[in-house]
């Protein structure tokens, strides 16, 4: 197996969950109302999931090796492209969970940035997958040997070991503060 492959394996997960996140859309809108509990547990996927073990596997693992490497000018502003999406991608899930709070609240006004935000996340996120599994991974394979790729695929698999520790460990510190 290939590096690249828990990520685009990922990339999958991603994807199947923006098109739960679409069907909902489609119901808030008709509805005009939103369960705020589903927000949460759709922010939990990005931040958890898609930021922290996906990005974080990316940007930790592979961007931190090719950065070692005399990558083209080309495959060097798309790495910087992408290290940018992930950074949009984080602003808008803040935002989102901002408005989540303002809703819960009672500010049903904020209905509007809860679909706008979630209408983002679901048009971007494609997006940028697209360009990691059709462009950059591809592109990026050239630059390791088959040595590397299987350090970094052995790193990628550690990372994953250590984030249900992360995460869960995180559970009990926020009850704990
Ligand atoms: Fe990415
Ligand atoms: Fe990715």
């Amino acid at each position: 197996m290939q590096a690249r492959a828990p990520l685009m394996i990922e990339h999958r997960l991603i994807e199947r969950m923006l098109s739960v996140i679409k069907e909902a859309l489609s119901k808030i809108e008709s509805k005009h109302k939103v369960d705020p509990v589903f927000v949460d547990i759709a922010v939990d996927f990005i931040h958890v999931y898609a930021d922290r073990t996906h990005h974080g596997k990316e940007e930790d693992i592979l961007f931190r090796e090719l950065k070692k490497k005399p990558m083209s000018e080309e495959d060097r502003r798309a790495m910087n492209e992408l290290i940018e999406d992930h950074v949009f991608g984080r602003r808008a899930t803040k935002a989102l969970v901002e408005q989540n709070t303002r809703y819960r609240n009672g500010d049903e006004t904020a209905l509007a940035g809860i679909i706008e935000k979630l209408q983002t996340l679901i048009e971007f996120y494609p997006k940028h997958i697209e360009k990691e599994d059709k462009v950059f991974f591809p592109a990026s394979r050239a630059y390791f040997t088959d040595e590397e790729d299987q350090a970094m695929l052995a790193e990628f698999l550690e990372f994953d070991r250590k984030m249900i520790h992360e995460k869960y460990k995180s559970v009990v510190e926020n009850f704990e503060r």
